[in-house]
């Protein structure tokens, strides 16, 4: 699925496809963003960018902070919203089919966004998109346990701008700790580590979430060495960034992720004292029991920017779908 038509990008479905000069772009853009936002007279320059712009929030299976961020992204740049986030509201309850659903909303919107359940989804409605004469983009807000392709955007993004003194993401020791097996963050994450130089990834999971064997040939495809491990104890003093996630409970069939001892895979005052005193603690959040909430106040606890990150990225993402970076390039600052 190629990304892009003509310089603009297009359907965002699979981070794979993303490029170096292409992340840096975004995150040049997304910094734009950020800071003319902080006055009235950027804001509002900002709302004008994207007034006649529409999107469908197509959001079936539950989020908080991807659905926020993309509806008030939405908002920054003047675009306006339509949602449907229980689909026993839509016409799919009367027997229409997805592939029905998602041409109707093309009918209105200049861009869907959507996070299902269901693997694959996103890239079937881009597929469809790609057929019709009015394709609208399609933006993957989190498909099945598959990908997760703006939250990993928003990951480089938060690691860009914490190690910004420290000459970046490459040569960066980056742990990933929990259910790697099932979480489609760290998956995504993973793809797009071809982009930066002399980066090692260190997998720490319980054996029965450990990362997939598809992932992991992907890294050796890029020659990005891996080690992988289940004492967080072993290797935390060598991390640059320590990747926090939850198990994946939603996916178990009989009470798996209980099992699990997760005082293993877990971040507090003790694994703090160990940690590099410039280290970074990332989280996607929704987080359970795996960060405690004293590490909060811990200046290496990055997960709240990381969210705020989020909100940044995506309105990246839009503009450059859009194709009004030059634009957004020409507002003064003050
Ligand atoms: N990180 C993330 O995808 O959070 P939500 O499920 O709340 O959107």
């Amino acid at each position: 699925m190629l990304p892009s038509r003509g310089s603009s990008l297009f359907h965002v479905i699979d981070p794979r496809v993303f490029e170096r000069p292409l992340l840096d772009e975004l995150c040049a853009l997304a910094t734009r963003a950020r800071l003319l936002a902080k006055t009235e007279d950027g804001a509002r320059a900002l709302r004008d960018l994207l007034p006649t712009r529409r999107a469908m929030l197509y959001f079936t299976q539950p989020s908080t902070r991807t659905f926020l961020s993309f509806n008030n992204a939405c908002h920054v740049l003047g675009m306006r919203t339509s949602e449907i986030r229980d689909p026993s509201t839509s016409s799919e309850v009367k027997g229409e089919s997805f592939e029905d659903s998602i041409r109707t909303f093309s009918s209105y919107v200049d861009v869907i966004v959507m996070r299902t359940k269901e693997s694959g989804r996103a890239a079937q409605a881009a597929r469809l998109m790609n057929g019709i004469p009015r394709p609208v983009p399609v933006i993957n807000a989190g498909s099945g346990s598959d990908q997760h392709p703006t939250q990993a955007l928003l990951d480089i993004y938060t690691l860009q701008r914490s190690f910004e003194d420290q000459g970046g993401i490459d040569g960066k020791v980056i742990g990933m700790m929990g259910d790697l097996k099932r979480g489609r963050t760290v998956r995504s994450l993973c793809y797009l580590m071809k982009n930066y130089k002399n980066v090692r990834l260190v997998f720490i999971a319980p054996e029965q979430f450990a990362m997939e064997p598809d992932v992991k040939a992907y890294l050796d495809q890029h020659r990005i060495p891996y080690t992988e491990t289940t004492r967080l104890s072993d290797v935390l003093p060598q991390l640059d960034a320590v990747y926090v996630t939850r198990m994946q409970t939603e996916w178990d069939t009989s009470g798996e992720s209980r099992a699990v001892d997760l005082s293993h895979f877990s971040i507090g005052a003790p694994e703090l004292a160990r940690l590099k005193r410039d280290a970074v603690i990332m989280h996607p959040l929704p987080r359970g029991p795996e960060i405690d909430p004293s590490v909060d106040q811990d200046p290496r606890a990055m997960y709240w920017r990381q969210e705020r990150n989020g909100m940044w990225m995506r309105v990246a993402v839009l503009i450059k779908i859009f194709g009004v970076e030059q634009r957004i390039g020409e507002i003064p600052t003050v």
